[in-house]
Order: C-alpha cells, then structure tokens, then sequence
C-alpha cells in the first residue's frame, strides 16, 4: 500500500499586529469582551499590498526548508483560500511561479475554515494513486480584505496568515484517514454575499456576514460528530488521540471539542490567543506552531479538524 505523511511544516504571520485595545479605538467594544467570548487577544493583519499569496510563498518556502526538499521535487500544489489574490490564475498557480515549481497541477480549493483539510485530503489521494510523489499544500488567506472593519460583531474574530506542510509517498500511514462534508442548507449563516457571477448587490455585501450564536452552536454539534466518526473509522479510543490540532475561530469552539475527546487544553494546540481565525490557515499554522516549538514529535497522532463557510467541516487523523 501507498500512503502519504507530513515530511515538512511551514507558517508565516503578517508583521503588523491588531490587538484588542487597538480594536476598542476602532468599534464599541473591549478587551474583556473579546477574550471572553472568544479567546482573542490579538491579530496579524497583512500590510498595504501584501496578499494571500505573499504569505503563502513565505509559509511555502519555510515547510519546504523543514522537509529537506527543493521546488523542483514537488508535483503538486493545492492552496485552500477563500481570499485568492486574483479571479484567476489560481493562487497555486501564481505560487508555482514564485517558488519556481512548473508542469504539475497546481489548483485554489475553496472551503473556507475547512480549505485546509479539504485540500489535504485531495493531495493525499493524489500520493495514495500515484498520481503525485511530493505534495505542497498550503492554507493561505487575507481575511482582514472582507472584514466590515466597522461591525463589531465580526471585526474581532478575523486575522490573516499561511501555513504549509509538504507531503510525500510513504510506506506507512502518516495521512491515516480524512473525513469532509458539508451541508449548502447553512449557506445563509455565515458568507460573503458578492462575487462574480453574482457580482455586488448591495452596500457591505463584499464583506462577512454572520449569524454568531446559531454558527457557534453548528460548529459545536458538527465537530461533536465528527470526533466520533473518526475514532471510529480508525477503531481508536479517545486515549489514543495525543494532540488536537483544531481550527481556531473561538476558544470555547475548541474547549467543547477537547472535552468530547477528555482530552486536558494541555494536550490541545492553541493560537487563537495571538492569531485569531485565520481561515485556512489556521489549522496548518497551530501546525507548525507546535512542531516548531517541540511539542509534537515523530510518531504521536493528531486529530486536526476544521468547521467553517458552506457549511464545511472536516478531519483528518495524522501520524506525525
Ligand atoms: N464587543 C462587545 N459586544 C459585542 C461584540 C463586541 N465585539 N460583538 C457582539 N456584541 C454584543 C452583541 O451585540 C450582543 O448584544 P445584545 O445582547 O445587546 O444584543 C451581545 O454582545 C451578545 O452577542 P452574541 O452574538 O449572542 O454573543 P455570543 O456569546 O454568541 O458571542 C461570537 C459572539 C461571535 C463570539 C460567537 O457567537 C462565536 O464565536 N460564534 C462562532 C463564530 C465562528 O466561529 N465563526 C467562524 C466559523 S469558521
């Protein structure tokens, strides 16, 4: 059998930081509130300029370095981005080019908070069939771009980022099992109502609009079920779980996740304090954080899982 595992981890974090008291200058609301409700201390927003894909090639260059491994050994490029810098060519494409990587497929995957998950589970069916050896996938996003920085409700959740991991063949499971869905029915709590074929209809409308509580309350129940589902594709215990590695938009999301898996936050990989909700990159990105600061080590099996715009949501089960 074919698998794939993470030979290789990448983040990177726009140099300007937007913390709570910057906020509270900007809308009606406080440090107090933001943290408690959310978790949220501070956020990186991308410069004047900077996009999606400036941060990605930085995220890129960074899990490429750790996995020992050149462009021109990769075969794929996936980018899950709700924010791509362009209609088109895709974000992937125009990383392809930055980074010197030509010929193979290079494609966006758009799931919003799930991007990443969504676009690791394709990269690894790719490994899996032989149609690629060495993936580059990466979650990228400049979210700060369709945030109504006036509206208090959703300006302080949001920040921008990247994060990457390199992926290649292997003998043994690193990717063990991925698990998608999501449900078009909730489209109308959570998205960005203007596009192209739609175009704008309307003041506001190229920025987020949210129903908080009832996508609070969705996330909750749907990563309740999907922690089910994966231990028991996997015929595992709760007790096998060494690291949660969840999406971060709300550290009472994370908190509810940790207990279905009685699992102690010390076993949980946390960002959402200095990072906010950086979309797709949020999962690779804690990823990173962790492996980077030695946390996580060889051998030990995470359950990363996202929930987001769609609605999607998703995991993927991973021996690092
Ligand atoms: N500062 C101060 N008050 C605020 C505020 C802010 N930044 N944002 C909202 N409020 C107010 C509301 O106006 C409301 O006031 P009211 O009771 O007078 O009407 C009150 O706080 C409570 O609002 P509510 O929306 O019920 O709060 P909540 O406990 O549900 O928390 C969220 C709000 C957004 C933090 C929470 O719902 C959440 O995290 N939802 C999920 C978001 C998410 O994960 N989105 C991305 C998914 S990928």
């Amino acid at each position: 059998m074919r698998y794939s595992r993470i030979a290789g981890t990448g983040g990177y974090l726009p140099e300007r930081v937007l913390t709570n008291a910057d906020l509270a200058r900007m809308v009606d609301t406080t440090d107090e509130w933001i943290v408690d409700r959310t978790g949220v201390r501070k956020r990186h927003i991308a410069a004047e300029g900077e996009t999606t894909c400036d941060l990605a090639e930085h995220a890129s260059r960074r899990a490429l370095e750790a996995a020992g491994v050149g462009p021109g050994d990769i075969d794929l490029v996936v980018v899950g981005t709700a924010t791509p810098d362009m209609i088109f060519p895709s974000t992937a494409c125009l990383l392809q080019e930055r980074l010197d990587i030509h010929d193979g497929p290079a494609f966006d995957l758009q799931a919003v908070c799930t991007g990443f998950l969504y676009a690791l589970d394709i990269a690894d069916k790719f490994i899996r069939t032989g149609s690629a050896d060495r993936a580059l996938v990466v979650g990228a996003e400049t979210f700060s771009r369709i945030v109504d920085w006036t509206d208090r409700s959703t300006c302080v959740l949001f920040g921008d980022g990247a994060g990457a991991v390199v992926i290649e063949a292997a003998e043994v499971p690193g990717i063990v099992s991925t698990h998608l869905h999501a449900d078009g029915r909730y489209q109308s709590l959570l998205n960005v109502p203007s596009g192209v074929s739609r175009r704008c209809d309307g003041a506001g409308s190229g920025y987020i609009q949210m129903a908080g509580s009832e996508v609070f309350r969705a996330a909750v129940k749907a990563l309740d079920r999907i922690v089910d589902e994966t231990l028991a594709a996997n015929r595992l215990a709760k007790t096998d779980i060494d690291w949660l590695v969840p999406h971060q938009a709300n550290t009472r999301i994370i908190a509810a996740t940790a207990k279905k898996l009685d699992l102690p936050m010390s076993r949980v990989v946390l960002t959402v304090e200095d990072h906010a909700n950086t979309s797709a990159a949020s999962v690779p990105l804690a990823l990173d954080c962790a492996v980077r600061d030695g946390r996580i080590r060889r051998g030990e099996l995470l359950l990363l899982e996202a929930f987001g715009g769609g609605f999607t949501w998703g995991s993927a089960l991973v021996r690092y």
